[in-house]
């Protein structure tokens, strides 16, 4: 059991990604926090974790609101007194031709995919730094690196924030055994990409060297390691998740 013990929040827990790190965890021992906005799924991924132990969490939170997320981190103090581990999965993602993206949806996507991250994260250090240790997982994209070609270029700029947050992240949280890392996975099939045009979904698999998309249950296992004990010298990394299709 790698993680015996932690108490960790998965935001955007209640399906995809998150709901792959949050099987996982509670597999490896962990007490799972899983926050969403959809308080509805977040149950049920609780519900699929109880076999693993009886001290998991749902709450309802929208990351891109600081009193929200404020509360979340509170019931989290009151609750399991402490929070060794954050994974920020919660995010939307949207495909929109650049020329008509509008400041709505733009506003929209910087606040869930970036603000959310920052709110969730800067709550978590505040328990960790009285800790001293901790372990935060934030998720960019190959979009983030390379701009959005499938996603829209708001959904990239939020992702390339993500990256570089994290560096500053893992720079502040460093002094207090504070670790920040981030995944950035290329396509993966989970709801955010089921509806892509199957023009798009054929174009993009046949560009990924390994020939598919990747699972979420994949994503998860590389966000475990860096949440591990196998990982205690790596800080302010962002690690590629697919398929080969950027290689920098
Ligand atoms: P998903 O759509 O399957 O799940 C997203 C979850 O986040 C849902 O449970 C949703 O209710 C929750 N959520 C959305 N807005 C929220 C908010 N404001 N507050 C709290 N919860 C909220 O998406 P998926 O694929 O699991 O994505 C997870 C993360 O991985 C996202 O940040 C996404 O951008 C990123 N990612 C996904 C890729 C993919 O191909 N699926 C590729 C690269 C990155």
């Amino acid at each position: 059991m790698k993680l015996k013990e932690k108490v960790a929040v998965i935001t955007g827990g209640g399906k995809g990604i998150g709901k792959a790190v949050a099987l996982l965890f509670a597999r490896e021992g962990a007490q799972v926090v899983v926050a969403d906005l959809d308080l509805g799924l977040a149950r049920k991924t609780v519900e699929e974790i109880v076999q693993y132990g009886d001290n998991h969490l749902a709450i309802k939170v929208n990351v891109a609101n600081s009193a929200e997320v404020a509360e979340m981190a509170a019931r989290v103090k009151e609750t399991y007194g402490r929070m060794d581990i954050l994974v920020n999965c919660a995010g939307i993602c949207e495909i929109v031709p650049f020329i008509e993206l509008s400041e709505a949806a733009w506003d929209r996507m910087l606040d869930v995919n970036l603000k959310g991250t920052f709110l969730c994260s800067q709550a978590a250090m505040k328990m960790m730094m009285e800790a001293r240790s901790g372990s935060i997982v934030n998720i960019a994209s190959v979009a983030g690196k390379v701009g959005g070609l499938a996603v829209g270029a708001h959904y990239a700029a939020s992702k390339a924030g993500v990256m570089c947050l994290t560096m500053s992240m893992a720079k502040f949280g460093a002094p207090y055994g504070i670790r920040v890392n981030a995944v950035a996975p290329g396509p993966i099939a989970t709801d955010m990409t089921v509806d892509w045009p199957e023009a798009t979904k054929v174009a993009v698999t046949n560009s990924i060297p390994l020939g598919r998309m990747g699972t979420a249950e994949e994503v998860a296992e590389a966000i475990l390691f860096l949440c591990s004990p196998a990982a205690t010298f790596i800080t302010g990394e962002t690690l590629d998740i697919n398929g080969g299709l950027l290689m920098d």
